[in-house]
């Protein structure tokens, strides 16, 4: 079989990160977290004081910056960020830093190296739509407001925040709101995409019904 490019895209706590992660292993390709690389710029960002609007600053940081994303863990310039990039004050770095076109363009060169190969899946926002709008199979995941803001809550890998659900939801849909109203490549459904709707379905089966997408698509 030829080793494909599958995008999927959507919302924070749609379930990308889980449904990526499981497709990715089912057929032995590589996954991507796209915006772990957004965070990873965000973090760096907040470390060394350069204003989040600082659209030159932030690029030229981007450019000379190693970002490492593995399955496992997250690094930037050989420090690991897996844990400290999810944290509110992270959430929101990233969202800032990826209004910036000049910013945006540093990493999607970087994440159409990952996946010029093929066999990979890459989530994200702009994935199907932007970074590989020739990809072999598009995926839109979304979910209720309530279910994303109550998954967020509950995610381990989160700390340092609100826990409590209704704090979750304000900052969640003020993050989406600032991705979906951006200039620069906005979260939006690709028009070949397939929309899957999360809402109260397992995993496993959001699972199988992407799978079953990619198989109809081979
Ligand atoms: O997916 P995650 O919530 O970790 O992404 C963090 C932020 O990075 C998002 O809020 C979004 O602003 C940005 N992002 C993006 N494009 C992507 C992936 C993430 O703009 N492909």
């Amino acid at each position: 079989m030829r080793p494909l490019i599958i995008a999927i895209d959507g919302p924070s706590g749609a379930g990308k990160g889980t449904v990526a992660r499981a497709v990715a292993k089912k057929l032995g390709y590589r996954h991507v977290d796209s915006g772990a690389m957004y965070r990873a710029v965000g973090w760096k960002a907040v470390r060394d004081g350069v204003p989040l609007d600082d659209e030159e600053a932030i690029a030229a940081l981007a450019r000379r910056s190693r970002i490492d994303v593995t399955a496992a863990d997250v690094s930037i310039d050989g420090a690991d960020v897996t844990r400290a990039i999810r944290t509110p004050e992270i959430d929101r770095a990233a969202a800032a830093v990826a209004r910036l076109p000049k910013v945006r363009t540093v990493l999607v060169e970087g994440q159409r190296q990952l996946g010029a190969g093929g066999a990979i899946v890459m989530e994200g926002r702009d994935i199907g739509t932007v970074v590989f709008p020739r990809a072999d199979v598009k995926i839109y995941l979304d979910a209720s407001a309530e279910e994303r803001a109550r998954r967020r809550a509950a995610d381990p890998a989160h700390s340092g925040g609100p826990t409590a659900i209704a704090d979750v939801a304000t900052a969640l849909s003020a993050r989406d709101e600032i991705d979906r109203t951006r200039t620069a490549s906005p979260l939006a459904v690709a028009a070949d995409a397939i929309r899957i709707d999360t809402t109260s379905k397992p995993v496993d089966q959001v699972v199988a019904e992407v799978l079953a997408v990619i198989n109809a698509r081979i």
